[in-house]
């Protein structure tokens, strides 16, 4: 009987461990296969809560988060730890997923360990190596690392060609919407005290995140600045804003939107929590790639406070709008959306055009087919 083939899933940050749960799930019920999951710790609480809410458990944690961690220093962290893990399991495969940090040094260890790297997510392009930083070089190096490429869309793939990547390149649709499956349900109720305690009947909600690197400082303040304008002008909305823990985001949001009464500023929310709320939300305004993935499929509009997208499907469709990190541009297109209800109306449509639901038995299937070395 021949071995089985054996996976290796590596993560850290909360949206990979969210995008990858699903996939791990569908690979642990596949009999043929041997997956392990390790965890880089790059996330802490974060990335845990996402672990206990889909139910799975890290057969190897590195516990590397540090407070005010650098980029070089978790590189180097990333590299040292995981090399014991492939030399005593000896994956076939390493599965990583996107473009953080995690993502790109556990792609590196993979081919230092001569292991072969599946990437998830491929092929997400800005084509600006500052915008996202450093995602958009980690997503291209990643590239050049990989062996199998499982691109969401068919954008995605034609970005992978282009660079001249045609083995190994799938269309399977982003594991992020099979995630829904697990997490959205009509009767559910929220667990979070703090959403407990928020009145959602009165007030249209919206739901807001930021936390990008690069917005951190002036963009962030002029996010910031717009959005108290805008709440002041529009006695009718809220907005729920769970911060990201890093301590870099809450030293600019807390100060200059914890004085607001319909500004909710409320810690991180779990995956439940925080895709039930999406779905019953007026609008969105974010920087999050991930929402910008839900948030069509709900058919929730989304501002998306960047100045560029490797995401354009959505843009396309109209359900997601870029309003930049200006002033100007944040309360403009912020007011639009609330004010404008023809504009408003285009924008709520449900679209799917990042996947289907069912990438993880997509890329389980590629995987059976894979030959043992
Ligand atoms: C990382 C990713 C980014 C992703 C984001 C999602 C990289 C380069 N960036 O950025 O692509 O959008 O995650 O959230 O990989 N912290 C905690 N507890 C946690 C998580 C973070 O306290 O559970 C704090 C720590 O002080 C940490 C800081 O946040 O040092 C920053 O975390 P880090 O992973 O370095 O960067 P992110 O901005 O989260
Ligand atoms: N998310 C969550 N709780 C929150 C905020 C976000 O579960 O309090 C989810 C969100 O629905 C999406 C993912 O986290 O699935 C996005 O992760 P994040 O914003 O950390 O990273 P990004 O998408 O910017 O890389």
């Amino acid at each position: 009987m021949p071995r089985r083939l054996k996976l290796l899933l590596i993560f850290g940050t909360r949206p990979e461990a969210i995008k990858m749960c699903p996939l791990a799930l569908e690979l642990l019920r596949r009999p043929q296969f041997e997956t392990k999951v390790m965890l880089t710790g790059q996330h802490r609480e974060l990335a845990d809560s996402v672990m206990s809410a889909f139910g799975v458990k890290a057969d190897y944690d590195l516990r590397l988060m540090k407070p005010g961690q650098t980029l070089q220093s978790l590189t180097a962290a990333i590299l040292e730890a995981e090399k014991p893990v492939f030399e005593q399991f000896a994956p076939d495969f390493a599965l990583v997923h996107g473009d953080t940090l995690t993502a790109f040094a556990s792609a590196l260890s993979a081919f230092y360990a001569q292991t072969k790297v599946c990437h998830v997510e491929a092929g997400l392009r800005t084509f600006d190596k500052w915008a996202p930083y450093p995602e958009e070089m980690n997503r291209v190096l990643i590239t050049r690392l990989a062996d199998l490429h499982f691109a969401p869309t068919k954008g995605n793939e034609r970005n992978l060609r282009n660079e001249g990547i045609i083995n190994g390149v799938y269309v399977t649709g982003n594991t992020g919407l099979d995630a829904f499956r697990y997490t959205i349900k009509p009767d559910y109720e929220f667990t979070s005290p703090e959403l407990r305690a928020i009145d959602f009947e009165s007030f249209r909600t919206v739901v807001m995140t930021a936390h990008r690197r690069e917005n951190i400082g002036a963009g962030l303040e002029n996010i910031c600045r717009a959005v108290r304008r805008v709440v002041a002008e529009n006695p009718d909305i809220q907005v729920v804003y769970p911060m990201h823990p890093n301590p870099t985001v809450r030293g600019t949001v807390v100060p200059m939107l914890g004085d607001i009464d319909r500004v909710h500023l409320i810690e991180p929310l779990d995956v439940f929590d925080m895709h039930n709320l999406m779905s019953r939300s007026y609008m969105a305004l974010t920087d999050s790639g991930g929402l910008q993935e839900e948030a069509p499929a709900l058919g929730l509009p989304v501002a998306v406070l960047r100045a560029e997208t490797e995401r354009p499907e959505a843009v396309e469709a109209g359900t997601v709008v870029l309003a930049g990190t200006t002033d100007e541009g944040v309360y403009s297109l912020f007011s639009k959306i609330l004010r404008d209800a023809e504009f408003y109306r285009s924008m709520r449509r449900a679209i799917n055009p990042y996947g289907d639901g069912h990438a993880s038995e997509r890329i389980a299937d590629i995987l059976l087919g894979q030959e043992i070395m």
